[in-house]
């Protein structure tokens, strides 16, 4: 097991020793390495047990550093930047060299983004090298959103977990590229489409899955528990599959023919940032029940409802 506190001094040393910590941050728990140390960041993809092609995302505290590794800042970046960081959006941007190739698996872009947790920027603001961090998960299972989560599953890996509490968000953040003068979404996330569009436009997006991912955070399977997810109109799925052994996600319904320990209702009030904040809490919770089937209802197809819908199809993906 790990120890979990709030010490930074612990934190920045595991961190300078080229040893990997936990962080917090508003969307969810980070593996974090120096990443500027190509054996600090191996260890990244070892613990995770990660492929190689996956690149990762740069953390740090403010714009000026981010001009330090990074070539150009678009003029819409910027104003993004201006709006929305810190906060759960990652932005690609043409790398300098002193960005290791590993962190970014060759390619030419790095993903950026400064978090909107305080520990956190304390921690960042005392060192002097960006944290490269993926998810803090088994590759291709659930991302932990509180620091328990993290402690389930990667504890014998790694020393400390700097304790943030839950993450507000609770959901990865949106992933945006900027291809001439367009904005491109390459994941759905944390920060939505509609508040992204306020502020540079239309935007285009990326299909939401695939089986030949240009960005590999869009591969069908990712974010997947152990159960069969089964998404569609719960009552209908009920019918067809009887009541045996089943636990449901919906936003805010409840089903008299299942246990009320089975039912996992998002946001009673229909909230769907509320509904974003606790839904891998509850994956993980009917993943950990003796049930065979979760099923999901989608939800409304806007704001953070499109990414808990895009978290939904992975999980249900085979
Ligand atoms: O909210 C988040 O983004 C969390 C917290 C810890 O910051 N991090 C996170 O990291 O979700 P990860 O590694 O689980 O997902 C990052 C995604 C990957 O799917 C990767 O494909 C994509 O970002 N990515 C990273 N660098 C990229 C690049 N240069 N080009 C395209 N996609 C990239
Ligand atoms: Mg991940």
């Amino acid at each position: 097991m790990a120890t979990i506190g709030k010490d930074l001094q612990v934190a920045a040393d595991i961190l300078s020793a080229d040893e990997l910590i936990a962080i917090p941050t508003e969307t969810v728990y980070g593996l974090a390495a120096n990443a500027f140390s190509s054996v600090a960041v191996a260890k990244v993809f070892q613990t995770k047990n990660r492929p190689s092609f996956n690149p990762l995302i740069l953390h740090t505290c403010n714009l000026n550093r981010v001009q330090d590794f990074v070539q150009d800042i678009p003029a819409k970046a910027e104003k993004l930047a201006q709006e929305f960081w810190p906060g759960p959006l990652t932005m690609l941007f043409y790398k300098k060299p002193m960005v290791p190739e590993i962190v970014t698996a060759g390619l030419p872009r790095v993903a950026v983004r400064i978090p909107n947790h305080p520990i956190t920027l304390q921690l960042l603001e005392k060192l002097d090298f960006p944290l490269a961090a993926p998810s803090a998960n088994p590759f291709g299972y659930v991302s932990p959103t509180r620091p328990e989560h993290v402690d389930d599953q990667l504890g014998d890996k790694i020393k400390y977990i700097l304790d943030g509490g839950a993450c507000e968000v609770g959901i990865e953040s949106t992933i945006v590229g900027f291809e001439e003068d367009k904005v491109v979404i390459y994941r759905l996330g944390g920060l939505s489409v509609e508040a992204i569009e306020k502020v540079v436009g239309p935007v285009d997006s990326l299909p939401h899955s695939t089986s030949q991912p240009q960005s590999p955070g869009m591969l069908k399977s990712h974010y997947a528990p152990g159960k069969k997810v089964l998404i569609g109109d719960i009552a209908t799925l009920l019918n067809l599959y009887g009541n045996k052994n089943v636990g449901t996600i919906s936003l805010n319904s409840s089903f008299p023919e299942l246990p009320a320990d089975h039912q996992i209702a998002l946001s009673l009030s229909g909230d769907l940032q509320e509904a974003a904040a606790g839904l891998f809490k509850a994956l993980r919770y009917l993943d950990s029940l003796p049930i065979t089937y979760i099923f999901a209802e989608p939800m409304p197809n806007q704001d953070l409802g499109r990414a808990i819908n895009d978290r939904l199809k992975r999980a249900a993906a085979e």
